[in-house]
């Protein structure tokens, strides 16, 4: 019996330590099996660019061209090409996504786009400086 609770221990602090050391992000993992492409370090990685007028202004603009047509002029997710059967995902200002989406994970979300529920790729149109400005913008349209 105590043998058993020894190694269920020691199997418990393996886990535990092996899923630390390999950079394990339950954020990331999720929106991975969701369908996204996110690199390990995605929330990690911080927007170069300052949050001031000229940033944001230049976000609202791209976002007006690029993702206001699915998205909507707020973000709510009620763009004319908006998918209704993701909603709740679409909706930009929608609290409960707030959480799982920092700065880094919003930017490869937009670099990459996704499959299905299908969101195009960015990354072939916009540079890296026009998409942290689009990420810019779309975190001032959250609500925590
Ligand atoms: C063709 C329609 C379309 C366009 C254009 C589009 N998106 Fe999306 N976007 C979607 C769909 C559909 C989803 C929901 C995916 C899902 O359910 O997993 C989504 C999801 C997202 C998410 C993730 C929300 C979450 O809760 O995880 C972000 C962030 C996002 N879009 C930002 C943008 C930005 C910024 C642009 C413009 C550069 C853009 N999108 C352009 C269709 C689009």
């Amino acid at each position: 019996m105590l043998r058993a609770l020894t190694s269920l221990v020691f199997i418990v602090f393996t886990v535990a330590f092996v899923a630390a050391s390999s950079g394990y992000d339950a954020a990331v993992d999720q929106a991975q099996a969701s369908g996204w492409t996110l690199p390990a370090t995605a929330k990690e990685e911080k927007n170069p660019l300052p949050v001031n007028e000229a940033t944001l202004a230049a976000g609202k603009k791209l976002f007006l061209q690029k993702c206001q047509r699915c998205h909507g002029p707020e973000g709510k997710g009620d763009g004319p090409d908006a998918n209704h059967d993701h909603h709740d995902h679409m909706d930009l200002t929608n609290p409960k996504n707030t959480a799982n989406n920092p700065d880094g994970v919003v930017f490869y979300k937009v670099w990459n786009g996704k499959q299905n529920p299908k969101m195009p790729v960015f990354g072939d149109q916009l540079t890296k400086e026009q998409v942290w400005a689009i990420v810019t913008y779309v975190q001032t349209l959250r609500k925590k």
